[in-house]
């Protein structure tokens, strides 16, 4: 296979899509090898920050608040989303600047309708309201909300009428914006005037002299092209922040701050060569150096070349404290005979969980277990609204094993959004392909070949992957994809080669483009690539004599097939 790597990983993409762990792996298998088991209780780190500052984000539940917060640190100003009834004195630490009040799917006139807390009003700091955060701060301020008679959604043209506003600076005359509401305030509170319009919404904006802005759309989503200018404009004129949340500084007050926990205590992290738990590992390797043993646990069914390049990377170029151990053979004879998925699963996790306590307790006395739990993680463990997302989130909780082996835990990321762990990684100077990686599942291959897993099929799903990903990184579509691979089926076909009739395996390529992994819609990948893959992988993957392409999306589909 005549493959040039660099030029293949080489992908200029700047889409920042990825919000979810991209290697949830060990987590899950921790999680359900010790499922039931006591949860161990995460210090709530502070934000982190040189000169601390912070823009809070008061949740209503709107689809959007995750998204504010990323815009927020976008502009380099810390950002962290908290519920509406969150006590002050969580949020005092972080020396918020400003608060953000989010859109939410509440009707104010409503008697239940949440509102802000007091605190935000007591402590006279500017207020940007978003769409139902609007519609907050007019009731709170003495204004008027009816039930609008229709619903305005989709793009509107918004038309300043005070140019002179502070959120208005540097932004068009008129400029499109994104409505999705149905209430609209008829008599704004006492104090406040209208600073922009569109032909539905007469109050688009409106604002007092004390830096409280309601706005009736959106300017978080991409559909309000001008919308980080209001927001910048909110978080630097508005509230004054500096904009000191940079990747480098999060670097810098992570390594101290580490280094001041840890003090001269040992930490283990399980490697898996995903990118949290790889930036976690160098992250923690740049504070502590060789206090730090990160174990990596080869199950015998990761990809081609991962395991050789995961130590080269750690060990070799990095010089890092690995404990590799290949127990392959072990996972093997466990699954033989096994066919259903979800069992597969457990057993994988149970021999995870057994090979791991094994290694660390022949490191001796160990005090933390690292992990790479992320941002979105720890805003869905503290909502339990959805119940696809507690799944995904459930895949990070690490199970009883820190109680159980008296670790305490070390969350380093906790507070970054997943493109901001790429950031990390990138500064820390972690390969490209590393910093890039697509998720790959904890089960790993077992989870792609349908029925029993043996030897014979492992290599032929390997060859059939590395087809798949070889020619997805050809055609520069990596970093476009969410995920991309090859699945062995358990059905045979009959198939002709040169004047032989064959009986081989069919194969299902994959490829999924999706923002989170809870839905996802199947590529549009172009014919020439579909038919490259096909054609290597019948010609260069014995065993193999037919290809198809998986076209569902998720739902109804999964983006694995078991
Ligand atoms: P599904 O197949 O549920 O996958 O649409 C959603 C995302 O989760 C990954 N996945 C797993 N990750 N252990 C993991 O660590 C698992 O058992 C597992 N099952 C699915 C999948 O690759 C996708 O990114």
């Amino acid at each position: 296979m005549n493959v040039d790597k660099n030029k293949a990983e080489q992908t200029p993409d700047e889409s920042h899509r990825v919000t979810t762990s991209g290697d949830i792996e060990v987590s899950t298998y921790l999680e359900i090898a010790e499922a039931g088991g006591e949860q161990p209780v995460a210090q709530k780190e502070a934000a982190p920050a040189i000169e601390r500052e912070a823009i809070i984000v008061i949740d209503f539940g709107s689809q959007y608040s995750m998204l504010i917060a990323r815009r927020v640190r976008e502009c380099q100003v810390y950002c962290e989303i908290v519920s509406h009834d969150t006590p002050w004195e969580q949020i005092a630490p972080l020396n918020p600047k400003g608060f953000i009040l989010s859109g939410g799917p509440a009707s104010i006139y409503e008697p239940s309708a949440p509102l802000a807390p007091s605190y935000i009003y007591e402590n006279h700091l500017p207020i940007l309201g978003i769409c139902y955060g609007m519609q907050v701060l007019a009731k709170q301020f003495g204004g008027q909300v009816t039930p609008g008679t229709k619903r305005e959604y989709g793009h509107s043209i918004l038309h300043l009428s005070n140019a002179d506003s502070p959120l208005f600076a540097d932004l068009s005359p008129s400029s499109t914006v994104w409505m999705s509401h149905a209430d609209k305030i008829e008599e704004m509170p006492p104090g406040f005037t209208t600073l922009a319009y569109t032909e539905n919404s007469p109050i688009a904006v409106m604002g007092n002299d004390n830096g409280i802005f309601g706005i009736q759309f959106h300017p978080e989503v991409a559909h309000t092209p001008e919308g980080m200018t209001i927001l910048k404009n909110f978080v630097y004129r508005v509230c004054g922040c500096r904009g000191n949340w940079t990747m480098g500084n999060f670097i810098d007050e992570s390594i101290s701050k580490i280094k001041k926990q840890v003090g001269k205590g040992k930490i283990i992290n399980a490697l898996s060569g995903g990118v949290d738990s790889s930036v976690v590992a160098v992250l923690l390797h740049q504070a502590i150096g060789n206090q730090l043993t990160c174990i990596f646990v080869n199950h015998g069914l990761l990809r081609r070349e991962e395991a050789e390049r995961t130590l080269n990377t750690f060990q070799l170029n990095l010089g890092m404290n690995i404990v590799y151990v290949d127990a392959s053979e072990r996972f093997l004879k466990r699954l033989e005979g096994v066919i259903d998925p979800e069992t597969k699963r457990k057993i994988i996790g149970e021999e995870f969980i057994r090979v791991f306590e094994e290694e660390a307790n022949k490191i001796g006395k160990v005090d933390f277990l690292a992990q790479g739990t992320l941002y979105p993680d720890v805003i869905e463990s503290a909502s339990s609204e959805s119940k696809a997302s507690a799944k995904i989130k459930s895949h990070h909780n690490v199970g009883g094993l820190p109680a159980k082996m008296k670790l305490k835990l070390l969350e380093p990321l906790r507070n970054l959004f997943k493109d901001e762990v790429r950031q990390v990684g990138a500064a820390l100077g972690l390969p490209e392909d590393m910093v890039w990686r697509q998720p790959f599942p904890g089960p790993g291959l077992a989870i792609r070949i349908i029925g029993e897993v043996t030897k014979e099929k492992i290599e032929i799903l390997r060859g059939a992957d590395w087809v798949v990903m070889n020619e997805i990184k050809n055609a520069n579509l990596y970093r476009q994809l969410w995920q991309t691979f090859a699945v062995l089926t358990d059905v045979k076909s009959v198939g002709v080669m040169g004047d032989y009739r064959t009986y081989g395996y069919l194969v299902a390529v994959r490829a999924v483009t999706s923002d989170d992994a809870m839905t996802a819609d199947w590529a549009r990948l172009p014919y020439d690539v579909l038919a490259r893959i096909s054609n290597r992988i019948v010609n260069e993957v014995s065993g193999v004599n037919r290809v198809v392409y998986d076209i569902t999306s998720k739902p109804p589909s999964t983006i694995e097939w078991e």
